[in-house]
């Protein structure tokens, strides 16, 4: 059946897993991007094209909770080639400021290409006359232009959820060109930041020749394609509802009685990622046990590393050097039942992160560079009595909105740890002040915001299609 409205991102919004009976079934996953989409797919009986994980051949389309599902399939060449080595190994360390080396190689290119074309047929043969198609980051850029070949009669639209870089390290791909043509056949073009958007309108117009003026690309053939900024958000209001809750404040309770009641909880929850600036900001806390500036009977930092990408070889050596100073740290100084981080390497639901939100006086978050960064948004939409501080990079786009969280540079560890020692003895008149500003940013700019925004952007611009509806508020 031909769709007004289709999505296409590399993963589905569901997980694959493996019921008690021993079969297997679909788990809505946690990620804010289907809470954001969800609403808009709904109202335009859309359907989202994704990978489920894995290399399960033959999976059907399917209905899960009332959105239409279709699952593409990847081999084990293709998740070597397109999504461990181009998407992970060359595309995400070069657009997060070179922290790991990038690797250029021509097979993963080729691979990359493959998996570009085969959603953008898919997408081709499920859109119907004038649809909308939403294709979602770094991993699928040749989409939007191998689509408009096959469809010139779509509206199509791009969002990139991670940094766009500088044209000085962007032109280091061979393959540039060939990207920002890809990205060139949507109509409009999404980014985290304006700066983003900025970087993106100066490399076409140097490297592809386009002209160019402020947001907007004039191509040859007469269209126009816009760059603009959209920072992506949660949903602040469910998740101050889930942290309200009776079960989540009581389990809030419960995990700073297992902590042992320490005075402060630090708390940190990231992908186990080389870009979050993990290990240094461990290291900052370290150095104020060690310093005699923070006492393990007064604070613990509790450490939550969600598994991810664990194939690439970075990831493991990154895991490997976590585990060891977490090991280090521990050893040096903790005491017994009192350690000086609580690491935990495992992922969990919105529910337990909110009542871990709930359950921490400093939530540091300090990425090397980081797209957004939402969760640093989390936790202060959970944070409903206006208490708690958040020690946050300047190098998150969170930063641009939360102005008033302690900013730090996550290349400055004595700047960190000064950060981070006058967010655990701020005043509460001043955690106050700053945290109903940021709540006041959070809730007012959320996500179904964020997603009706670029919707009727895209809508607006380019000569394409018939317009989406935007989504019924809730
Ligand atoms: O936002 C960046 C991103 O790569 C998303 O595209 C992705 O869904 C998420 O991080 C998790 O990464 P992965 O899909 O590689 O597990």
């Amino acid at each position: 059946m031909p769709y007004d409205l289709v999505i296409v991102a590399n993963r589905l919004p569901v997980d694959r897993v493996t019921q008690p009976d021993g079969s297997s079934g679909w788990r809505t996953s946690p990620g804010g991007l289907v809470t954001a989409i969800e609403p808009v797919m709904r109202a335009n009986d859309g359907v989202w094209i994704g990978w489920p994980g894995g290399t399960e051949e033959g999976l059907e389309p399917f209905e899960h909770d009332g959105l239409e599902l279709v699952p593409m399939s990847m081999t084990q060449a293709d998740i070597e080639g397109f999504y461990e080595g181009f998407s992970n190994g060359t595309l995400w360390p070069l657009y997060h400021d070179l922290v790991a080396k990038p690797e250029f190689h021509r097979e993963w290119w080729d691979s990359y290409v493959h998996v570009n074309q085969r959603f953008a047929e898919k997408a081709a043969s499920l859109a119907a006359e004038d649809a909308t198609v939403w294709v979602h980051d770094y991993q699928l850029q040749l989409v939007p232009q191998m689509l408009r070949t096959l469809r010139p009669d779509l509206r199509i639209g791009f969002y990139l959820h991670i940094p766009f870089p500088p044209a000085e390290l962007f032109q280091q791909l061979p393959w540039r060109r060939q990207l920002l043509e890809g990205l060139l056949g949507a109509d409009l073009v999404g980014f985290q930041l304006p700066g983003a958007a900025q970087n993106f309108v100066r490399l076409v117009r140097q490297r592809v020749g386009h002209k160019t003026h402020r947001d907007l690309v004039y191509l040859p053939d007469g269209r126009t394609v816009r760059a603009s900024p959209f920072p992506i958000s949660i949903d602040a209001a469910g998740f101050e509802e889930m942290a309200r809750s009776e079960p989540v404040v009581a389990r809030a309770a419960e995990i700073r009685e297992a902590l042992g009641d320490p005075r402060k909880v630090f708390l940190g929850i990231d992908r186990l990622d080389y870009t979050k600036g993990i290990f240094a900001r461990l290291r900052a806390y370290a150095e104020l046990i060690e310093d005699g500036q923070l006492d393990v009977e007064d604070a613990v930092f509790v450490q939550v590393a969600v598994p991810s990408r664990e194939q690439v070889e970075e990831y493991r050596i990154l895991r490997d050097e976590i585990d060891r100073l977490v090991g280090r740290i521990n050893g040096d100084l903790g005491r017994i039942g009192r350690p000086a981080i609580s690491y935990l390497h495992s992922s969990y639901p919105r529910e337990e992160m909110a009542a871990l939100y709930t359950a921490a006086d400093v939530m540091v978050v300090t990425p090397y560079r980081d797209g957004m960064n939402l969760v640093a948004k989390e936790y202060v939409a959970c944070r409903y009595d206006n208490d708690g501080a958040l020690v946050l990079s300047e190098f998150a786009g969170a930063a641009d909105e939360l102005r008033q969280a302690w900013l730090v540079n996550p290349y400055d560890i004595n700047g960190m740890k000064s950060a981070l020692l006058e967010a655990f003895n701020a005043e509460p008149r001043e955690t106050t002040r700053r945290m109903k500003a940021m709540r006041k940013t959070v809730t007012q700019h959320d996500v179904a915001a964020w997603a009706a925004s670029f919707m009727s952007e895209l809508s607006d611009v380019g000569t394409h299609g018939k317009a989406v509806k935007p989504a019924r508020r809730s």
